[in-house]
């Protein structure tokens, strides 16, 4: 199994290129199920999870193609192509690798009039639950039942009829599949508190793009007039704010000065605001943001919430960076309830932080070191990628798979900017 291999100390300077946003990716391309014609989406990552979406698709009867990447450049182009949908079947083998595979639910539901999609069950970080996708869409009309670990969803006389539903919590996902779902139902669907997230918005734009009524967007209560069809297009896949918040964090705990292109400071301002509340001087100019220290970094409280609130995702790549802040921080984790798992890593890199529930303290230390730690999940996996950045001595980082899934070509561009890092294949 491959790991990441840091010799920490360098202070990173240059550009990243940013890529497309794995989690827009992730449900721009299920929107291919709600046409018959082709949807091309450009600046797709080349990331483990976008492959194992494009197998999915494959199984539902889906064609896609691929075009090849010039060496040196990011994204891709993929058309996607669901003349007919073979199967209507999400296994479980499929959804276990990959949660955003209940993605699929709504717009099968939707086309076909019935989907099986496996239940995802638990993750790394909590229990992650689809109720509120199956109450949407059950507002909307699916006929749902649970059985032997799957949720057997059919719409009466084969099509969706519009209906109102209020989130009792914010979800990305399920605002996401009940948006693909009223796309093609009969009358006008109202959400109330839906997710306001940047990949929301660009799932919109796809959705409207593709000939979809959708009005409300960016706001928590969206409208969607059904309409017969919809038809193909080409879209490019919005900029990942995570990526580019993750390495804004290199900047920050390295100490050196990144020069993130195609970053669009709309989309992650809670993170920029913590930036510069941590003390890194920001400068936003034609081709992205640049992030740069400015001696060292202040400790900070942040509280994770849904968009446009700290995002818990960059949760563990802070609690990285504050690790090296001259001071005591304090971060509260509202989203998920075992979003600390990088925490124990942490600590044998020389890290101090204490846990109290979903609240932790985190005591700045002088020093990290280097060591071989374990990644947990996909942020995790990137915590202490930054925390080997700046640590003394050499750190391998373990299942790399995790930063396989989100991070496109990780060690390529960190080493670009001036990073050790390698690469290792065991045996
Ligand atoms: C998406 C993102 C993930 C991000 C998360 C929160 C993708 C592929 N993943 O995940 O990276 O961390 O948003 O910004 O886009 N919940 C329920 N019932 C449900 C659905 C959710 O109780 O049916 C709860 C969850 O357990 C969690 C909260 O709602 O506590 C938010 O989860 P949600 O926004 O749905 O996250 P995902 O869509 O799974």
């Amino acid at each position: 199994m491959d790991s990441i291999w840091i010799k920490g100390g360098a202070r990173l300077k240059g550009e990243i290129p940013i890529s497309g946003a794995k989690n827009a990716a992730l449900t721009l391309m299920p929107c291919a199920l709600l046409t018959d014609e082709k949807l091309t989406l450009a600046n797709l990552p080349r990331l483990a999870d976008v492959d194992t979406f494009s197998h999915l698709l494959n199984q539902l009867g889906v064609s896609t193609k691929v075009e090849g990447v010039k060496p040196g450049e990011y994204g891709r182009r993929m058309t996607m192509r669901a003349g007919d949908i073979a199967s209507t079947i999400a296994p479980y083998d499929m959804v276990r690798k990959m949660r955003a595979s209940v993605l699929v639910l709504g717009p099968m539901l939707a086309r076909a009039g019935e989907a099986t999609v496996s239940l995802p069950g638990g993750c790394a970080i909590g229990d992650r639950p689809i109720d509120l996708h199956l109450k949407a869409l059950e507002s909307l009309g699916a006929e749902i039942e649970l059985a032997a670990g799957y949720v057997k969803a059919s719409a009466p006389k084969g099509r969706l009829s519009g209906g109102d539903f209020s989130f009792p919590v914010v979800s990305v996902g399920a605002t996401e599949n009940a948006l693909m779902a009223a796309v093609l139902a009969t009358g006008r669907t109202q959400l109330f508190n839906a997710a306001r997230e940047p990949e929301i918005v660009d799932l919109c734009n796809l959705l409207v793009a593709m000939g979809g009524k959708i009005t409300g967007m960016g706001s928590g209560h969206l409208v969607i007039d059904g309409v017969e069809r919809l038809h193909g297009t080409t879209y490019e896949v919005m900029p990942d704010r995570i990526e580019a918040g993750s390495y804004a964090c290199a900047a920050g705990i390295t100490g050196g000065s990144l020069d993130l292109i195609g970053a669009r400071p709309d989309d992650m301002r809670a993170t920029l605001h913590a930036l510069s509340q941590c003390g890194l001087i920001l400068e936003f100019h034609d081709r992205g943001i640049r992030v740069s220290a400015d001696g060292d970094l202040k400790p900070l409280a942040l509280s994770t919430s849904p968009f446009p609130g700290f995002a818990t995702d960059m949760q563990a790549q802070f609690m990285a960076m504050l690790c090296r802040a001259s001071g005591d921080s304090f971060l509260e984790e509202t989203i998920f309830e075992n979003r600390y798992m990088h925490v124990p890593e942490l600590r044998r890199m020389n890290a101090n932080v204490d846990i109290h529930g979903r609240s932790a303290i985190v005591h700045g230390v002088d020093t990290m070191t280097g060591a071989t730690v374990m990644a947990t999940d996909l942020r995790a996996s990137m915590s202490l990628v930054l925390a080997g950045l700046a640590a003394e001595g050499e750190t391998e980082v373990l299942r790399v798979y995790h930063l396989d899934r989100g991070y496109e070509r990780l060690e390529e561009k960190l080493s670009a900017v001036g990073a050790t890092i390698e690469r290792r294949s065991a045996g």
